[in-house]
């Protein structure tokens, strides 16, 4: 946060062409560029162009070089995943095994982040499970997962056509990104006063 702007990272979706997930991320990031942050984002087309994380290399595939790049720099991070079989994508999980490349940075990991998790599945069990499955991540690197998670039954809501949501929905992304935004601004303070 050096010129006061958070700068957030989404990381999600799937490669469906109408990925709600895809769509809710997006959403999730306007509302947080509403809220004066800087926003990229890495969804599915780009995250499938990932080859499987190799634990021996210790530079990014060139496929990940700038997402562990906008990590390294992010305040914040959300992640977007369709709940596949009661836990995260594939595809989601290989996006977060990269950030093993930020191991030895100084903050490594997600460490001091804020990180929102946003989940879509057909049903509300995998919602669930999905949440907390992503939630377990983050807490192994290091973040600090938002206290409000957004699940949303995809067989029960749907985008508009214009791909946005209803008004349950997007309050939902609001509430998350108000999250975001807060909690960057007291780890920015906290980081003034205490150096760290
Ligand atoms: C391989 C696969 C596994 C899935 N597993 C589940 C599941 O266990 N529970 C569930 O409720 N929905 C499951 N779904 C449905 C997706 O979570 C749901 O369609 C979601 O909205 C897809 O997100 P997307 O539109 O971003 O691709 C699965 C879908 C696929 C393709």
């Amino acid at each position: 946060m050096t010129d006061g702007a958070a700068r957030i990272v989404g990381i999600g979706g799937s490669t469906s062409a109408a990925s709600v997930t895809n769509l809710l991320l997006r959403a999730c990031l306007d509302e947080c560029a509403a809220l004066g942050a800087q926003t990229v984002a890495f969804t599915g087309a780009q995250l499938a162009a990932l080859p499987i994380y190799d634990a021996n290399g210790d530079v990014p595939a060139a496929a990940a070089t700038a997402l562990v790049a906008a990590v390294r720099a992010a305040d914040a991070v959300v992640i977007a995943t369709p709940g596949y079989h009661g836990g995260m994508s594939g595809l989601v999980k290989n996006a977060i095994d990269h950030l093993e490349l930020l191991r030895d940075d100084e903050h490594p990991y997600l460490d001091g982040r804020a990180v929102g998790v946003i989940v879509a599945a057909s049903g509300w069990q995998a919602c669930g499970t999905t949440l907390v499955s992503v939630r377990s991540a983050i807490h192994s690197l290091r973040g600090w997962p938002t206290p409000f998670g957004v699940t949303v039954n995809s067989a029960e809501r749907h985008p508009e056509a214009d791909g946005s949501f209803d008004e349950r929905t997007a309050g939902a992304l609001h509430i998350l990104a108000t999250q975001l935004r807060d909690f960057t601004a007291w780890r920015a303070a906290a980081r003034a006063t205490s150096a760290r």
